[in-house]
């Protein structure tokens, strides 16, 4: 009996100290999210909660900063103090990140920034992935180019928040477009922060201000849903027959209005980015060297009934496989 039940022990403690060590073979990775402003961002944060999981060999660590800059470095500095072993960075600001790159780097911490861009050196950071946010804001240029045909427009602009690198490169690249329309009439431009909110306030302001406009490009879905709540309100039609929406994201509800003609274009930026950002981790932890930056491709999509060169016309089939 008595050898039985030293077995037994024998048995559990083995167990209890594989547990151990299996715990602490985990990986920290901090991640500090941007904040909750948008279904994108919620999509992004569902997917690296269901990638970075203990079954993967990570413990995740994800921080919403709801849309806060001085409270997102101080939690990237919290992550050094608990010597985390890889800090992922979503910039909610573009710029301001030298010293806490620099904190990091004496740390030996590597450091990924992810989705969004830092105004700062590439020697700061070990890597980061993400889309092509200038690029996003050519394609939808170049759809309203394409659409306009040489036909005037007066445009309205719903930026989002103001210093993000996302609606810098967004507005980059959509004026890099508009600059060769000297028939294209920019109104005006103004901060909705990428909510749903935001968007029907701005919206709201710009029809008391501007009677007379043709296209409101919003820089991602949610503020798109609030300029529409805005339109409605005010009896305003948009869509095939009406005023022209643009929008960024091209989520599934994005998607959904876009098939339905109510916005005319959607260019994708695709929030599905946790499966990149471990690949980078895992090869970094395998000594390997990784690219700079990786890309993360995405598309642009137009109504139905739209023939488009730039981007793809959407159908149920293009719906029905949206993922987020
Ligand atoms: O950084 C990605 C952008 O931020 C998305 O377009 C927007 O929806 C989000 O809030």
């Amino acid at each position: 009996m008595k050898k039985i039940l030293a077995l037994v022990l024998a048995l559990v403690m083995v167990s209890c100290l594989f547990v151990t060590a299996h715990a602490d073979e985990l990986l920290k990775i901090g991640y500090v999210q941007v904040g909750h402003e948008s279904d994108w961002r919620m999509a992004n944060t569902q997917n690296y909660y269901d990638v970075f999981t203990k079954e993967a060999g990570f413990e995740l660590e994800l921080i919403d900063c709801d849309n806060d800059h001085a409270r997102q470095l101080q939690e990237v500095r919290n992550f050094i103090t608990k010597d985390f072993d890889y800090i992922v960075i979503d910039p909610i600001q573009e710029a301001g990140w030298d010293d806490v790159l620099k904190e990091i780097q004496e740390a030996g911490i590597p450091c990924i920034i992810a989705d969004r861009a830092v105004a700062a050196s590439s020697d700061l950071y070990t890597t980061a992935v993400g889309t092509n946010m200038t690029a996003e804001g050519e394609t939808a240029g170049l759809w309203l180019e394409e659409y306009l045909a040489g036909k005037a427009a007066k445009i309205l602009v719903i930026e989002g928040s103001t210093g993000s690198s996302a609606a810098i490169g967004r507005a980059e690249g959509f004026n890099k477009v508009a600059a060769n329309h000297p028939e294209w009439e920019i109104l005006a431009s103004q901060d909705g922060d990428f909510t749903q909110n935001g968007g029907q306030a701005v919206m709201e302001d710009f029809i008391k201000r501007f009677p007379e406009f043709d296209v409101v490009v919003c820089h991602n879905d949610n503020e798109a849903y609030g300029a529409m709540d805005a339109m409605d309100a005010a009896g305003i039609k948009y869509g095939v027959d009406g005023k022209i929406i643009i929008s960024f994201d091209a989520t599934k509800e994005g998607l959904t209005r876009t098939l339905a003609g109510k916005i005319l274009c959607n260019v994708e930026c695709n929030p599905i980015q946790a499966v990149i950002v471990m690949n980078v981790i895992n090869a970094l932890k395998a000594g390997e060297q990784v690219e700079k930056f990786t890309l993360v491709p995405d598309e642009g999509f137009c109504a139905p009934g739209i023939e488009s060169a730039i981007v793809t016309t959407m159908t149920d089939e293009v719906l029905a496989a949206r993922k987020y």
